[in-house]
């Protein structure tokens, strides 16, 4: 028993892997496709463990209307409308239209093209665009850290009683506890963390899977 995370060590991170389910051939495809296409830009993409984590978080709290921010080559999306109760939509926001191409591909192949819908467009003009009433039962945030706190206001409107927000990166390879780093994104993803942190519309929790997810449930 103890009270603090353990650091995953390479062979834990094995360990971890080989005892979560295990990702199936679309989303093992995707991944190996991601890489071969655009073999500088494939670290954008959640890992194994956390898509599973998704798709079960999914499914526990019956999310039925999704969004997703940051959707790149459609790995999270395909996780996040898996979990889904029938009749569930995603939409998913990007700006690239090469990227999206290819989630668009495997979106069909995983028989999720009825399920997702793609818009292309900054997400803070789609939110902005959308009524501002509670209408999503889940959100991933995964674009622009600088604009994660502007994404967090947007959404949070929106979202129904009971929903949960999900945001990637938020522990930022552990550079948001290092005095010396002061990289835009870095700030973003602090500044999100403390947004969260202190909005007493929700009850939150920094989960440390992959590169850190803050997950939290509006009230
Ligand atoms: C970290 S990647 C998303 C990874 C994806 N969730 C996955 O697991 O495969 C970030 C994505 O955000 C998109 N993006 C960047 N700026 C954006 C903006 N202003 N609005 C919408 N999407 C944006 C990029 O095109 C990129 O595909």
């Amino acid at each position: 028993m103890t009270r603090t995370t353990e650091a995953l060590i390479p062979k834990l991170q094995e360990y971890v892997a080989a005892n979560s389910s295990a990702p199936d051939q679309v989303l093992l495809d995707l991944a190996a496709e991601t890489e071969k296409l655009f073999p500088d830009d494939n670290f954008m993409q959640i890992g194994p463990e956390q898509g599973t984590f998704m798709t079960l978080i999914a499914q526990i709290s019956g999310a039925k209307q999704v969004i997703e921010i940051g959707s790149f080559t459609g790995y999270s999306a395909i996780c996040l409308a898996r979990g889904l109760r029938p009749g569930g939509t995603l939409l998913a926001c990007d700006i690239s239209e090469e990227w999206t191409s290819v989630a668009e591909r495997y979106w069909k192949r995983a028989g999720l093209d009825d399920t997702i819908t793609l818009k292309l467009g900054p997400a803070l003009d789609t939110l902005r665009a959308l009524p501002a009433e509670p209408q999503f039962d889940l959100a991933f945030v995964d674009a622009e850290k600088e604009d994660y706190v502007d994404y967090w206001e947007e959404l949070v409107p929106r979202m129904r009683p009971g929903a949960l927000i999900l945001a990637d990166n938020t522990l930022h390879h552990g550079q948001v506890v290092d005095p010396d780093e002061n990289a835009t994104n870095v700030q973003g993803i602090r500044a999100y963390n403390a947004r969260v942190s202190a909005d007493d519309r929700v009850e939150q929790v920094l989960i440390p899977i992959g590169d850190g997810v803050n997950l939290a449930r509006v009230k």
